[in-house]
């Protein structure tokens, strides 16, 4: 066999990973390049399954201290806090172990070491040169800062040293009120602390829809975290035995400071390619350092690029289908990426989910559309258990009533968006999840409520 590898995959996250195993399994000759100690990437090891797990065992916590009594359950509960981590390490350990499992299984060689691409057919892995016919760049992103705020991971920390805290802050300062800012301060709120977020826009979570916005705030508030919108941070004072965070209006205005434990920097995330060699290969990078692409592939042929280095959403599942497609398109076949049905989630209590154009866009966009909407005070099975904040909303074209939206707050959203992004991927009409019978008592009834609604003949309200 010959030495030249058809694929080298740079970096073993969700995007480089699943293309490694997909490039495996369609019979290429490929190799993954992953610094970290263990495979699985931001996702794996210090984002989407350490927060999970966090917020699964809080969610826990916290019914089991407010809610189970209501029901007549009665229980004595106390944290132990190294046992909590010790649960969400075991199955971080357990999901990147099972990555390595799938590169055996699938051909994929692992090489574990930093990669750097010296010419379109050679990659350095710490001094040893790999040759080969395709590179494909999945490098990720890293944690954005504030300028003169430097992240300590222990009393000023990004998400990573959100994650490991060692014991509960007293208080809490979250900066930015997007997805990190809402789940980590909800995990670390149910276990005590006091948060307050500061964020620079007047609203939570940009990008989403205005009215799921506006109810997530109130869910939030009624949970007791607190919000400073339209301020941005200035500076962090480290005293001795707090942090004194100063602010003023976005807008401009008087200064004010808030005293913390723990303050939480989450204003974003930048493309991660350093020491890639971008530079010596003119491989072309926009103003803010993502890699442009066509159809995943870069200026320079034969060199490919996916995930969160790239343009788009920063969300696993979107650097999965580009890894996929690559690797496809790599073998010859058809790979692609559906970007108009990319479900976003907000794993809150209660979740947040969106698919496709939000209200404002289709506005902005001048696309008629109907909307339906649906409570989930309406909705039976959300009622039996005692969940009622939220709602669904579906948003179809006016004519066509193609399924062009869906926005959701509320419990198992997460969950109950993939039917709206099955019905999207075949181009469904409302009408289609209007006459779909759903059983009863679910939350998905909720879904086919909204969906009549469109037509303006839903039924149980
Ligand atoms: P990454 O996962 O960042 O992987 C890139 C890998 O490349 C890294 O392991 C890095 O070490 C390696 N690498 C970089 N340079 C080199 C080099 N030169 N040589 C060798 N290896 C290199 N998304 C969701 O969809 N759902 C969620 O619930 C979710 N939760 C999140 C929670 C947090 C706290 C954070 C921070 C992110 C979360 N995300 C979530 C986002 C998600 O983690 C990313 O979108 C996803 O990991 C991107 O995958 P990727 O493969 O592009 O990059
Ligand atoms: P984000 O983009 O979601 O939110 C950042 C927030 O910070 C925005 O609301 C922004 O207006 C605000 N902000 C920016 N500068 C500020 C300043 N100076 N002062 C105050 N506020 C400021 O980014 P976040 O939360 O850091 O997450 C990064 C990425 O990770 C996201 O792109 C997201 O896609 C991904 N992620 C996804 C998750 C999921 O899918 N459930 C969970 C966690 C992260």
């Amino acid at each position: 066999m010959s030495d030249t590898y058809d694929v080298i995959v740079i970096g073993g996250g969700p995007g480089g990973y699943n293309c490694a195993i997909r490039a495996g399994q369609l019979g290429l000759k490929v190799a993954c390049i992953e610094k970290r100690k263990t495979l699985g990437g931001t996702c794996l090891n210090v984002g989407c399954i350490p927060s999970k797990a966090l917020l699964h065992a809080t969610e826990l916590y916290e019914a089991a201290e407010k809610d189970f009594a209501d029901m007549g359950i009665k229980t004595s509960v106390s944290l132990d806090h190294k046992q909590l981590m010790a649960s969400k390490d075991k199955t971080v350990d357990g999901l990147t172990q099972g990555i390595a499992y799938l590169f055996k299984k699938n051909n994929v060689e692992h090489i574990s070491g930093t990669g750097k691409i010296v010419d379109p057919n050679t990659v350095d892995v710490d001094g040893k040169k790999l040759a080969t016919k395709n590179i494909v760049i999945a490098t990720g992103s890293e944690v954005a800062t504030l300028p003169g705020i430097e992240i300590d991971e222990e009393r000023i920390v990004s998400s990573t040293g959100a994650l490991e805290l060692s014991k509960v802050p007293g208080k809490m300062v979250v900066i930015g009120g997007g997805v990190i800012g809402l789940e980590l301060g909800s995990v670390w709120r149910r276990l005590g602390a006091e948060v307050t977020v500061v964020e620079y826009l007047d609203h939570i979570l940009p990008g989403m829809d205005a009215e799921v916005q506006k109810m997530g705030l109130r869910v939030f508030k009624k949970q007791k975290m607190k919000f400073k919108l339209g301020h941005k941070v200035t500076g962090i004072e480290k005293l001795k035995t707090k942090l004194k965070v100063t602010m003023e209006p976005s807008k401009g205005g008087d200064e004010a400071t808030l005293d913390a434990d723990v303050v939480l920097v989450c204003i974003g995330r930048r493309p991660y390619t350093e020491g890639l060699g971008l530079d010596t290969i003119n491989v072309t990078t926009d103003k803010r350092g993502f890699i442009e692409t066509d159809h995943f592939k870069t200026n320079v042929a034969g060199i490919w690029a996916i995930g969160d280095c790239t343009h788009g959403p920063m969300l696993a599942h979107k650097a999965e289908d580009e890894g996929v497609a690559v690797a496809e398109q790599i073998a010859g076949k058809a790979g692609h990426v559906n970007y108009d049905v990319i479900p976003g989630v907000v794993y809150t209590k209660p979740e947040i989910a969106a698919v496709g154009k939000t209200e404002e866009e289709l506005k902005a966009a001048g696309i008629p559309f109907k909307a339906g909407k649906f409570p989930f005070t309406a909705n039976s099975r959300a009622r039996a258990n005692h969940d009622t904040d939220g709602f669904v909303k579906i948003l179809a074209h006016a004519e066509t009533d193609e399924i062009l939206g869906a926005h959701m707050i509320g419990v198992c959203a997460g969950e109950m968006i993939g039917e709206l992004c099955v019905a999207m991927e075949f181009r469904a009409a409302s009408e289609d999840i209007a006459r779909t019978c759903h059983a009863h008592p679910t939350l998905s009834e909720a879904i086919r409520q909204a969906a009549m609604g469109v037509e303006g003949w839903t039924m149980q309200m």
